[in-house]
């Protein structure tokens, strides 16, 4: 009882948090989140059916993958944008507009610990900077691995201050098929490439 109400608390905070940076996130993160980007934006990552962006934030992944991917490629992926904070995709929701009709994004309020998904959609799933504010990051993992389909790709990172860093990388030997761990001493985070097989 006691752990559940610290976990509501953790839960709770982090929405707030976010809530109330969602007005200068773009501002103060965009350079620090692209460059994360960097290592892994490829145009045959939107070239799949289903994308899963767990924890999208405000939509910089897709912002910046629109600038130079044409639409043409992208109006064949239907990108799902799922975050615990309804203020940041609200940020999300404006640049739509300025994104083009013939993308399909759908995005969900939701927790990923708990992601109201049905299982084996997602063809490729992205969580960037999410990890950290989990507080199961296993159960965190386990639904994104729940919605991938029988063999997708993942690539998903952690704040390399995170407490859980270790449990993190523990988790991610024991529950992907492949994985490789980049550790670039530039970024802040540790950024995971993955594969699947269910
Ligand atoms: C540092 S931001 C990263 C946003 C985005 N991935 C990016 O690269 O800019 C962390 C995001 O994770 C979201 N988040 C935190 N905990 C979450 C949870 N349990 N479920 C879904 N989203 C969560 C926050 O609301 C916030 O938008």
């Amino acid at each position: 009882m006691k752990t559940n109400i610290s976990h509501s608390n953790k839960k709770g905070k982090i929405i707030k948090e976010y809530n109330s940076s969602s007005q200068y996130y773009d501002n103060r993160y965009h350079d620090i989140q692209l460059k994360k980007y960097e290592s892994f934006i490829e145009k045959k990552w939107f070239q799949k059916k289903i994308i899963l962006d767990a924890g999208c934030g405000t939509g910089l992944i897709l912002e910046q993958v629109s600038k130079y991917i044409k639409f043409k490629a992208l109006s064949n992926c239907n990108y799902v944008g799922v975050d615990i904070s309804l203020n940041m995709l609200k940020k999300f929701q404006l640049k739509l507009n300025n994104l083009g009709k013939a993308l399909i994004v759908n995005l969900i309020l939701a927790d990923l610990e708990n992601l109201p998904i049905r299982e084996n959609i997602a063809d490729i799933i992205f969580s960037i900077t999410v990890f950290q504010n989990l507080t199961d990051i296993e159960r965190g993992l386990d639904n994104l691995i729940r919605v991938g389909k029988a063999k997708f790709d993942i690539i998903i990172s952690i704040l390399k201050k995170a407490s859980e860093l270790e449990k993190f990388n523990d988790l991610v030997r024991m529950k992907l098929e492949k994985y490789s761990f980049e550790n670039n001493p530039y970024l802040e985070d540790i950024i995971v490439w993955g594969t699947a097989i269910k």
